[in-house]
């Protein structure tokens, strides 16, 4: 079967991390889609850009309308952002009957109402998980996992750059402008920033999220909106001192008059999971009536991660124009044919740091030899700790981090020193994992 052709509009940060995504794990994601997907042409004012990003043979053009008009593109991926000339591309490429993915939170907030019917009229898609927290897969969740639940609220860190600013002012005493400078230089801020720092990112999200949570029209403008630009660092240092971390959150709750829907700097206590959630990482808190309290974190800026989320919906959509429509998401994910013979590896091959407690007679020579067995099976010891003993002639704990190795390793050397007279009983072993 042909591969998909799809028209990026826009070669930036995400545009970027799009192509590169496609193209890096183009054999998997085929596998996925049950088709190649090939990024054919792609509308850039900096043409140069095609050629760092690696893709010599693509065609790129200055005039976005001429992607949106290109009979042989199936999906359209909007990547330009803002209001304007976005929305006249999508509406365009919805006429064309194409498909469209975007990543463009503000453009779906304000006038998504509108471009929603006009695909529901034309019969084709238009995704957007990209447009909120970055690579969390939070819409998938709401709409479909969450499915079975009444909504009653839900909270969110959605703007990396403004949780980014937070978390470098508390831990570093950084200046705000400063900080905000960083974000810029990594590609998380909006072209304009005040959009971060004045919480209006954060309300086209929250919008985004609210309506579809609770079954309601896009309604941005009634908002609530304050962003992070009148906290300083004294208020982060008094909520510290009172248990609290400040977070700027978006809040959408169901209440018997309707729903509150409003982004504001909130103190949240810091045993909460979701105050612990610092730099460009974002979290949305979702309180289903069925399920209860549900958490999604991941990076919610930056190009890779804003690309996964772009990748997934090109996926959705290339296996709707492809796949049996009875079987649209493969049950194992993958196309059944295109089943890899991965094999599971035994527990002896997998590879992992270990904490050892081994009960050890008081000799003289013991860590010697406990040692040199471990120096044999290429174990590296990265902590240590033995208590001093009540009495003298009791036992001692040895305890162990090693650093990682083969589990092949640790099994020979502790049935090596586990046969020693100078150990007593089994070791106690438990993996550590640093994730
Ligand atoms: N400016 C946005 C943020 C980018 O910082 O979260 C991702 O939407």
């Amino acid at each position: 079967m042909n591969p998909v052709k799809i028209g990026l509009l826009g070669l930036g940060t995400v545009g970027g991390g799009t192509a590169t995504v496609l193209k890096r794990n183009a054999e998997e994601i085929a596998r996925r889609a049950g088709r190649g997907i090939i990024v054919d042409y792609a509308a850039t004012l900096e043409p140069e850009r095609a050629a760092e990003l690696g893709l010599e043979g693509l065609r790129t053009t200055d005039d976005a309308f001429a992607v949106v008009n290109d009979p042989d593109i199936a999906i359209v991926v909007e990547l330009i952002g803002g209001y304007s000339p976005a929305k006249e591309l999508v509406l365009q490429a919805i006429e064309n009957g194409k498909h469209v993915v975007t990543a463009n939170k503000a453009l779906i907030a304000v006038h998504g109402n509108e471009i929603f019917a006009k695909a529901q009229e034309k019969g084709v898609m238009v995704a957007f998980e990209a447009g909120i927290a970055g690579g969390i897969p939070i819409i998938k969740a709401l709409r479909e996992g969450l499915a079975a639940n009444k909504i009653e609220w839900l909270a969110g860190i959605i703007n990396g750059t403004g949780n980014f600013i937070l978390t470098e002012m508390r831990d570093k005493g950084r200046d705000f402008e400063d900080v905000l400078a960083e974000a810029q230089a990594l590609g998380y801020a909006e072209a304009d920033p005040t959009f971060d720092v004045e919480g209006i990112d954060a309300a086209h999200k929250l919008s985004i999220l609210s309506s579809i949570a609770f079954g309601i029209p896009l309604q941005f403008e009634k908002t609530y909106t304050e962003g992070i630009t009148k906290i300083t660092r004294d208020d982060v240092v008094y909520a510290a001192e009172l248990g609290y971390n400040i977070k700027h959150l978006g809040i959408a709750r169901r209440t018997p008059l309707g729903i509150e829907q409003r982004v504001h700097p909130t103190m949240i206590p810091k045993k909460r999971l979701i105050a612990n959630v610092d730099g460009v990482m974002n979290a949305v808190l979702v309180y289903g009536d069925a399920v209860g309290p549900t958490l999604y974190y991941g990076a919610g800026a930056g190009d890779e991660p804003t690309a996964s989320a772009v990748v997934a919906d090109i996926i959705d959509v290339v296996r709707v124009l492809t796949t049996d429509p009875e079987n649209r998401v493969p049950h194992l994910a993958f196309q059944p044919d295109a089943l890899s013979d991965l094999p599971i590896l035994p527990i002896d091959a997998i590879e992992t740091a270990y904490y050892l407690r081994l009960c050890a007679k008081n000799h003289a020579g013991v860590l010697a030899e406990v040692t040199k067995i471990l120096g044999e099976g290429e174990i590296s010891i990265k902590a240590f700790i033995q208590k001093e003993p009540e009495h003298s002639t009791d036992n001692v704990d040895i305890i162990l981090l090693t650093h990682r190795i083969k589990e092949g390793n640790m099994n020979t050397a502790l049935t090596k020193i586990e046969a020693l007279d100078v150990i007593c009983g089994d070791a106690v072993r438990i993996r550590v994992e640093s994730l």
